[in-house]
């Protein structure tokens, strides 16, 4: 393939990815979105293959690698359940770290890169090769310790360090330092040390980083990740001179801080707060995420027939999924149970969290795989004021998007997250297996209100049960 036609694919498949995130951007158009981006990546892939910066002898190893890679993602995609789905992208990303690693390592060593660049050229590409490895040292350990917090490999809670704050700025200064005396290194040998030296912070700095970081900010921190992982690739670009990976790598990073930020809007963090760690320190929860708390007060119980009685007797309906009807698989019934009501004539709307579930979208996800319609989902805001006007607000598998100690307790460590403000209906009932907190570890109050009923049992069953009696 020509060089020309080789630069006209790669702003062809540019131009995909723009159109690919545009369509990502909604429930309606996300299915475009992702055929848009698989086509790019065709393409992309395909240019640089047959591309001018590939020789025959590379071929063989380019279509290996790139058969045991597609075997294995296939193999991830096939078998990972969507409650997973954080924990993959997290490796993911740190596979892109280590490319980018990689890539550096490769670059200041190769022979020919080393003659083709003379003076200020010279500096620059170093820059960019010590930039690269940096950006993706961090971004490799930081994501694996990310997948191992996700996973629950590694504990969730926040290691904080005494002075920590101070052990990083040092390691910023050593970054600094050593970036000087590789820029100064008059042979290959002499700049690998502090190459070296560098990589070794960096790794160490990722691995700090996160740990610092308390399970409630883990989704910021996967999306700061990501975006971190869009940079590494957009050096890896400069490195390898390949502008489509550029571009490509800052649409990714550039995608990921955007999410970062309105991540962090519905948490009511500041970025800096979530990156200078420690979040959940504070435990207001007798005990940690998952585990048994020790009840606080009274709740009243309610059952499957009394819940179907409830919902047929109303006139408006606010449904808020939450991670347990993930865990279930309820989506279905959920949809089962909208429809009765709609034909009864009953309005029924879901309320969707910014951060319901383990990873942005997971509910719209859910939904659309359960084909509920999209004019009946909203996101948080669209809803919240409604609540005072609603007969049931039904809390399917969700816990810390329905906290009121959000908004009542300052010393909560969830105080100021905006939150779906059910305890304002009529009746809440929240579905769920037991008395256990959610992610974020904390007791939650609206348990105990007085119009608030719990529905104990685990999210598909019990709807099904709820199911059989709107039936009758
Ligand atoms: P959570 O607060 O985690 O609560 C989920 C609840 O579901 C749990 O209390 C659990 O109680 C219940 N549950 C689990 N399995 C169930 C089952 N089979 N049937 C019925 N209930 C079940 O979830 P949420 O309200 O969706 O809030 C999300 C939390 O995750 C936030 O703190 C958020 O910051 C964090 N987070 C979000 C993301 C993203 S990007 N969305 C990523 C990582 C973390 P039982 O055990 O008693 O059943």
């Amino acid at each position: 393939m020509s060089a020309s036609l080789a630069t006209v694919s790669y702003i062809g498949a540019t131009i995909l990815f723009i159109l690919s995130l545009g369509g990502l951007s909604n429930q309606a158009t996300s299915l475009r979105g992702n055929l848009y981006g698989m086509i790019g990546m065709t393409l992309a892939v395909l240019a640089t293959v047959f591309g001018p910066a590939v020789t025959m002898a590379g071929i063989p190893w380019i279509v290996g690698a790139m058969v045991i890679g597609a075997a294995i993602g296939l193999y991830a995609a096939r078998t990972v359940q969507m409650t997973q789905m954080p924990e993959l992208v997290a490796l993911m990303h740190s596979m892109v770290g280590l490319a980018a690693m990689l890539v550096g390592f490769a670059t200041y060593i190769d022979p020919a890169a080393a003659l083709s660049f003379t003076g200020a050229a010279k500096t620059i590409h170093e820059m960019e090769i010590y930039i690269g490895i940096l950006i993706g040292a961090v971004t490799f350990s930081g994501s694996v310790i990310a997948f191992g917090k996700l996973s629950g490999r590694i504990s969730g809670n926040p290691m904080l360090l005494p002075g920590r704050h101070w052990m990083n700025l040092v390691g910023l200064l050593v970054v600094i330092y050593f970036g000087r005396e590789f820029l100064h290194a008059e042979t290959l040998s002499a700049g690998m040390t502090p190459l070296i030296v560098m990589t070794a912070v960096a790794l160490l700095f990722g691995v700090h980083m996160v740990m610092a970081i308390g399970g409630a900010d883990m989704p910021v921190v996967v999306s700061m990740l990501n975006s971190y992982s869009g940079w590494a690739a957009a050096a890896t670009g400069f490195m390898l001179s390949n502008d489509l990976l550029i571009v490509t790598g800052a649409l990714v990073g550039s995608s990921g801080a955007i999410l970062s930020y309105i991540m962090c809007n519905a948490m009511n963090r500041s970025f800096i707060s979530v990156i200078a760690g420690g979040f959940g320190t504070v435990s207001a929860a007798p005990k940690a995420a998952g585990g048994e708390l020790q009840p606080v007060g009274e709740v009243t119980p309610i059952n499957a027939t009394e819940t179907a009685e409830l919902l047929r007797e109303a006139k408006n309906v606010i449904i808020v999924p939450g991670y347990g009807m993930a865990v279930a698989q309820a989506q279905h019934t959920v949809f089962e149970i909208t429809k009765q009501l709609r034909e009864k004539g009953v309005n029924v709307r879901f309320g969707i969290h910014p951060v319901a579930g383990r990873m942005p979208g997971h509910m719209n996800v859910l939904l659309a795989e359960a084909k509920v319609p999209y004019d009946i989902v909203f996101e948080m805001d669209e809803l919240n004021e409604d609540f005072p006007d609603t007969d049931v607000a039904i809390v399917i598998g969700a816990n810390d998007i329905v906290n009121p100690a959000a908004q009542e307790d300052p010393t909560s460590p969830i105080a100021g997250m905006p939150v779906l403000e059910v305890w304002k209906a009529k009746t809440s009932i929240v579905m769920k297996r037991s008395m256990a907190s959610g992610y974020a570890g904390v007791d939650n109050p609206l348990f105990y209100k007085d119009n608030n009923r719990m529905l104990f049992g685990d999210a598909k069953k019990m709807l099904e049960e709820v199911l059989t009696a709107l039936k009758v």
